[in-house]
């Protein structure tokens, strides 16, 4: 099946025609606790394994939609150009959506930096669904709209819920299974670090990497065995509400992802050097009684996990961190 099929099977009891000319509305990022990487179907983004994340709060995207007979795109207010790498991610993915004549002006304002690994693609894919719900007054639950967010970007179809978000990978061939639900409420303390070390667009697409691993990794499969155990204690930790063993379980899945990069060919390398000094600082800090632990994704730049009694102490250590309450969540009617 193709992606056009899967949007007609899910859409097939909804309004055909827009209720509204223009809507808007907000996703925020998420980062994976438990990664997703390497897909069992490429065109409709079905992954290997299950994943587990957390919201990052008001970190996101604020998208609108115009329905018009032009289009356009702008991300963070500048119009794409039609050779725009993006311009043709976003028109393939909202040409499924569209209507006879009718186009879209599509206004994207994004307030973390774009494909640097922090998820900026699953806020957007996901805010662009919201909005097309409203446009449309589709009548979808969260799963379905998961499923659509999913064919935007893997990682959207976590950004359409709240707390600690499982996304399985299912059974389904066509990946009708395979959407985000909502495991558990957050901690109420839980809170994140954004350590950027670099903005620029990430040196491989997690697209791209993801299949040179599954397809050259001699530890692959050992990859996803790692995963089902990490899953299977995170959600213990999770519904124990035990924060030290959900950090050690989230840093390590990440440093088995990264690792198993490492043994692609050729390898991948997301690590500069400021990204292992600021591993070894965490390390030394927790050696020294910090509750705190790291987490790594296609990019540079870590993000940090820890509890808000410690807010304080974190700042003192890095001065350059950006602090997320991931229950501030922004809200758009
Ligand atoms: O959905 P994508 O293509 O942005 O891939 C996300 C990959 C990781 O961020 C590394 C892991 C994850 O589960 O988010």
């Amino acid at each position: 099946m193709h992606k056009q099929d899967i949007v007609n099977i899910i859409l097939q009891q909804q309004n055909k025609s827009y209720l509204n000319i223009t809507a808007q509305d907000f996703a925020c990022s998420n980062i994976a606790l438990i990664k997703y990487w390497g897909k069992k179907n490429n065109i409709l983004n079905i992954p290997n394994n299950d994943s587990l994340s957390v919201p990052l709060g008001n970190k996101g995207a604020i998208v609108s939609i115009k329905i018009s007979n032009q289009e356009q795109y702008y991300l963070n207010s500048q119009l794409l150009d039609i050779n725009h790498i993006f311009f043709n991610r976003l028109k393939t993915f909202l040409d499924l959506f569209r209507i006879a004549n009718n186009y879209y002006i599509v206004d994207i304002q994004c307030n973390i930096p774009i494909a640097a690994g922090l998820a900026s693609s699953a806020c957007i894919f996901a805010a662009i669904i919201k909005v097309l719900a409203k446009l449309f007054a589709w009548n979808l639950n969260h799963e379905q709209l998961s499923i659509l967010a999913r064919l935007g970007s893997g990682s959207a179809c976590r950004s359409i819920h709240d707390g600690f978000v499982l996304w399985q990978a299912g059974k389904d061939k066509n990946g009708m299974d395979s959407f985000a639900t909502n495991f558990a409420p957050l901690f109420e303390d839980l809170r994140i670090g954004l350590l950027i070390i670099d903005k620029k667009p990430k040196i491989i697409s997690s697209t791209a990497a993801m299949e040179l691993t599954r397809q050259t990794s001699l530890f692959y499969d050992k990859w996803q065995e790692i995963v089902n155990a990490d899953l299977a204690q995170i959600k213990h930790a999770i519904l124990t509400i035990d924060f030290a063993k959900l950090g050690q379980i989230a840093e390590y899945n990440s440093l088995a992802m990264h690792a198993c990069m490492l043994t692609s060919r050729p390898t991948i390398l997301y690590s500069q050097n400021a990204t292992i000094a600021l591993m070894h600082k965490v390390w030394q800090l927790r050696n020294s009684g910090l509750s705190i632990f790291f987490t790594q994704d296609a990019g540079a730049n870590l993000k940090l996990l820890f509890l808000q009694q410690d807010v304080i102490q974190i700042k003192k250590h890095f001065p350059q961190i950006e602090i997320i309450n991931p229950h501030n969540k922004m809200i758009i009617t």
